[in-house]
């Protein structure tokens, strides 16, 4: 196991340690998330934790979960989720991210605002001085009119394009959406602005900035785990 996989691993652990029994759970996407839900599908094979249920945040994280038997809800039948658990692509000292670099933003921000608590699990890697100077940012947009909304995506300061895969073809979401990924040479100035435009544009769905969503932040490094909590 390299050592990046086992922070991502360590801070997994960490975040199980939240589970229990008879809990409603969100279910992330991408690789750290995919590590808690192998250690949380462990966890039900060995009977430690019993009367799960979880939603997940993708297709594949889905198939993931469905592979060890946790059980699927819907979140109209789970109403509220105790707890969903999700990696991050950038955090910044305010526990503001940037999520999405796993095509999944849209599902992933529907059920964080489903939970009593959204935890993020990440390595020291995601943190960040100001968000955007590491990562992209994923912007989901519709398919009628993509070129034209990535053509106004491009007069915010930033340099955008429609993500493609290797192929060359548009990546299309679990929603049947594309995605544009936006970089901001350095960083994003004001992150609520910026999300106040995006959400008001029509053409686009849903963008991968985390604005005051994220309760807790498990980071794991070198030195071990680090807990830090929103103050609400
Ligand atoms: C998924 O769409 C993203 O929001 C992920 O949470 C993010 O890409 C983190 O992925 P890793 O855990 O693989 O770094």
């Amino acid at each position: 196991m390299s050592d990046l996989t086992e922070l991502k691993r360590l801070a997994a652990q960490r975040a199980l340690a939240e589970v229990q029994d008879g809990m409603r759970l969100g279910l992330g996407t991408g690789s750290t998330a995919a590590i808690f839900i192998d250690l949380l599908g462990q966890r039900l094979r060995a009977g430690d934790l019993q009367h799960i249920a979880a939603v997940a945040t993708s297709q594949a994280s889905a198939a993931r979960a469905a592979a060890w038997g946790i059980p699927a809800i819907s979140l109209a039948a789970a109403g509220r989720l105790h707890l969903a658990v999700d990696g991050a692509d950038e955090i910044d000292a305010a526990l503001n991210l940037i999520k999405g670099l796993g095509h999944a933003l849209l599902r992933e921000k529907i059920v964080a605002i489903h939970a009593e608590r959204f935890l993020v699990i990440a390595d020291e890697g995601k943190r960040s001085p100001r968000l955007g100077v590491r990562s992209p940012l994923p912007v989901e947009i519709t398919p009628f009119a993509a070129d034209a909304t990535v053509n106004w995506l491009n007069t915010l300061g930033c340099r955008a394009e429609l993500w493609r895969d290797a192929q060359g073809q548009p990546f299309c979401t679990d929603n049947g959406n594309l995605l544009a990924r936006c970089w901001f040479a350095a960083g994003i100035a004001d992150p609520y602005a910026l999300a106040r435009a995006l959400a008001d544009r029509p053409g686009v769905v849903e963008h991968g900035l985390f604005l005051d969503m994220a309760d807790a932040v498990i980071l794991a490094g070198g030195d071990g785990l680090t807990l830090l909590e929103r103050q609400r």
